[in-house]
């Protein structure tokens, strides 16, 4: 047996014997490294003559060429063993109970979202969404607030700055408020409507009461003959439905919004005794929502023959009728992450659908 025939005996031995990537490793460089038993032996070819390197040569090569395809062979075969082990090490079983204990929780926003949802929905809402970054012609222009119109200062804006963008219809904001989505629902789709529009909005406010983002529903019918009563009646039944509560005091005061005329806007009876609210009685209101028939200017803005359809609009603060459904005093927690608040006031997944349920505490 020559000197080549010993090595490639013995490296497939230790090929065969290895069970890890490491050793496999360790034997391409006994072979294979730069100064490894093949290796040495292709350098000394250049000490041979021309006939002896050639047949030599082709020899050597040969071997080079077997050893590394054995070598990537095995190395891939540990590998696919390695790789089964660990899928069997960490498989799941499916069938186990799942822990109730470590589930994470619903956020009472995501919870109140679904309840108002769900009660809307059941009286023939669809739910549509618009942008969180608007331009200004939606936020205000197309809903009766011109630039330099006083209502623009009760919003408070984040404005987006753009640069050597100096047309201000297209200027972008953080939507003030959720009534920018009946300007966009008004220009892609033909009356009837009955849409709901849950979602996020921003102002530049913050204390007990506000939050730099919050969450409102806005809604919008327009038809041929929707009328304040309808307005009136649709969102009492909301109230009832929403707060649980089968007589429930209410009031809608003249308000006014730019955007509907006449405007106005809902308070519901409440006992207050110092940070806690309680509904029921009217000893004291609380403002829950704004509303009224929409200003036919905003329907021509929008492309929607105001001689013809006419209808109604109202706004809700999403968080405030959660803190006052579920009792909770301070808005900036929602946001604070802590998870003893969420745990603590959080729904499980299994709380749906809730519209008939109260939390008490
Ligand atoms: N957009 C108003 C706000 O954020 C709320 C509102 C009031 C919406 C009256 C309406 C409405 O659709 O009719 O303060």
């Amino acid at each position: 047996m020559n000197e080549l025939n010993k090595i490639e005996e013995f490296i497939i031995e230790q090929l065969e014997k290895a069970d890890s990537e490491y050793l496999i490793e360790k034997i391409r460089v006994y072979a294979l490294g730069k100064k490894g038993k093949i290796t040495q032996i292709m350098r000394s070819l250049s000490g041979m003559s021309i006939d002896e390197r050639k047949s030599f040569g082709k020899e050597i090569n040969n071997l080079k060429s077997k050893i590394s395809e054995l070598i990537n062979a095995k190395r891939l075969l540990i590998q696919s063993v390695d790789l089964e082990k660990k899928l069997k090490s960490e498989s799941l079983d499916l069938t186990l109970p799942i822990n109730l204990e470590s589930n994470g929780n619903i956020h009472p926003v995501s919870q109140v979202f679904q309840e108002v949802s769900l009660i809307f929905s059941d009286m023939g809402f669809d739910i549509a969404e618009g942008p969180d970054i608007e331009d200004d012609w939606h936020n205000f222009t197309a809903l009766n607030i011109p630039p330099e119109h006083p209502a623009r200062q009760m919003h408070d804006t984040f404005y987006i700055k753009k640069e050597n963008d100096f047309d201000s219809e297209t200027a972008e904001v953080l939507r003030t408020h959720t009534s920018p989505v009946q300007v966009r629902t008004m220009l892609q789709t033909k009356p009837p409507i009955n849409i709901i529009v849950p979602g996020r909005t921003y102002r530049s406010d913050s204390d007990q009461t506000h939050t730099p983002m919050f969450h409102q529903v806005e809604g919008l019918v327009i038809d041929e003959k929707s009328h304040m009563g309808h307005l009136k009646g649709c969102l009492v039944e909301f109230v009832k439905k929403f707060f649980n509560i089968e007589k429930i005091n209410y009031r809608f005061r003249p308000s006014y919004f730019p955007f509907t005329e006449p405007s106005a806007e809902m308070d519901i009876g409440c006992v207050r005794e110092g940070n806690k609210i309680e509904l029921g009685g009217d000893k004291n209101w609380l403002e829950i929502l704004g509303c009224g028939m929409v200003n036919p200017v905003v329907l021509e803005n929008c492309g929607v023959d105001s001689r013809k359809y006419q209808g109604f609009a109202f706004g809700m603060g999403i968080d405030r009728i959660a803190m006052l459904k579920y009792g909770m005093s301070d808005l900036r927690s929602f946001f604070d992450s802590d998870l003893r608040w969420l745990k603590h006031f959080g729904f499980s997944q299994f709380d749906f659908p809730p519209d008939s349920r109260r939390r008490s505490f």
